[in-house]
């Protein structure tokens, strides 16, 4: 078997976890907070196009949310496995929500964000704010091990905070505290989403330095080949595309089926589309903003069929106006 091919296959192998629990496969949704709504939980389950869940992150601010609170928060993403992401400021509270997380049915493990560059969060000191402490990520996920007894316990970092010269010390405070993965997106905070030539080099960094850690990379995989190039030239161990799920809701599928040394079938999107208007005016407020993105995302925003999408938003209207592309 050829190096690539054996990259492609080992893709598709799960990941042991503490106690028993494994993540599915190496291929996983690169979570997207206010993307990965109900509805949009739905009709990627009922689509069947993923294996598990990296939920987008639950808010853990000046106190531990109850079970209740936390089980909630997971409905929309049952019955597929679950990785729960939490973000927050307090170790205390944080290391609690783990424990509890971790409990619960259908969660695999528990992911720190320490990668969120929201401007908002950053003034709160959470999210890629810690990359400045990378101690206190070490220290938080000593505490999440501790609180959590079974299930695995992971971190999404950037590359700095504000240089990719910070990632060395970071990886070296991070691995202390063996998490189960770590996901890498190659952007530092202050790059925010701009595009960075050296990107590829910051995970070449990360696997020279943790040649035994699972490392996960994310950022700009919008296509198969983009996707699976990270992989063939970095060594990284997994992937986690997140807006090319938008380009194309059968990104994870069609990935899976490359790894398997298969042709992903053509994909037509109207189906999908037509459900998710379904879903939607199925909910008690009608939003049309992820129809709009998935469509804009797929078809681009110059192109007639987006427009015309655009021109009467109504339920009725969308649904005969897909109908009628066939
Ligand atoms: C709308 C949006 C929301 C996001 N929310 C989260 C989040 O809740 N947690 C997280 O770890 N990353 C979040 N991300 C970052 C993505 O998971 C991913 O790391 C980043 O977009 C780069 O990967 P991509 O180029 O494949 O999109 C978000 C990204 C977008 C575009």
């Amino acid at each position: 078997m050829t190096k690539e091919k054996e990259y492609l296959k080992k893709l598709l192998q799960p990941i042991a976890l503490p106690g028993g629990r494994f993540l599915p496969s190496r291929i996983l949704p690169g979570p997207m907070e206010g993307v990965m709504t109900n509805d949009y939980c739905r009709i990627m389950m009922e689509f069947d196009l993923l294996p598990a869940w990296i939920t987008p992150f639950i808010r853990i601010s000046e106190g531990t949310p109850r079970r209740k609170k936390l089980e909630g928060r997971l409905t929309p993403f049952h019955p597929i496995p679950i990785v729960a992401q939490i973000m927050g400021t307090y170790r205390g509270h944080l290391a609690a929500t783990a424990g509890i997380l971790s409990d619960l049915d259908g969660v695999l493990g528990v992911e720190l964000n320490c990668a969120c560059s929201s401007p908002t969060v950053v003034r709160s000191r959470s999210g890629s704010a810690h990359l400045r402490d990378p101690e206190w990520i070490r220290d938080t996920l000593l505490a999440m091990r501790d609180s959590a007894a079974v299930g695995g316990i992971g971190v999404k970092i950037r590359s700095g905070f504000e240089s990719p010269d910070e990632l060395p010390r970071i990886l070296e405070c991070v691995s202390a505290a063996k998490p189960d993965w770590i996901v890498l997106h190659y952007r530092t905070a202050k790059e925010m989403f701009r595009s960075v030539p050296d990107g590829y080099r910051r995970f070449e960094t990360a696997r020279r330095l943790l040649p035994e850690t699972i490392l996960f990379a994310s950022g700009d995989m919008f296509t198969c080949e983009k996707s699976l190039e990270v992989v063939r030239k970095t060594a990284v161990d997994g992937i986690t595309p997140a807006r090319g799920l938008m380009h194309n809701p059968w990104l994870i599928r069609d990935l899976e089926a490359v790894c398997r040394g298969e042709t992903p079938p053509e994909r037509n999107v109207v189906p999908f589309l037509l459900r998710l208007v379904e879903f939607v005016a199925e909910s008690p407020v009608w939003r049309t903003g992820l129809i709009l993105e998935i469509a804009r995302n797929v078809w681009g925003s110059d192109s007639e069929r987006f427009k015309s999408l655009t021109k009467d938003p109504r339920p009725d209207a969308m649904l005969k106006n897909i109908r009628g592309m066939g």
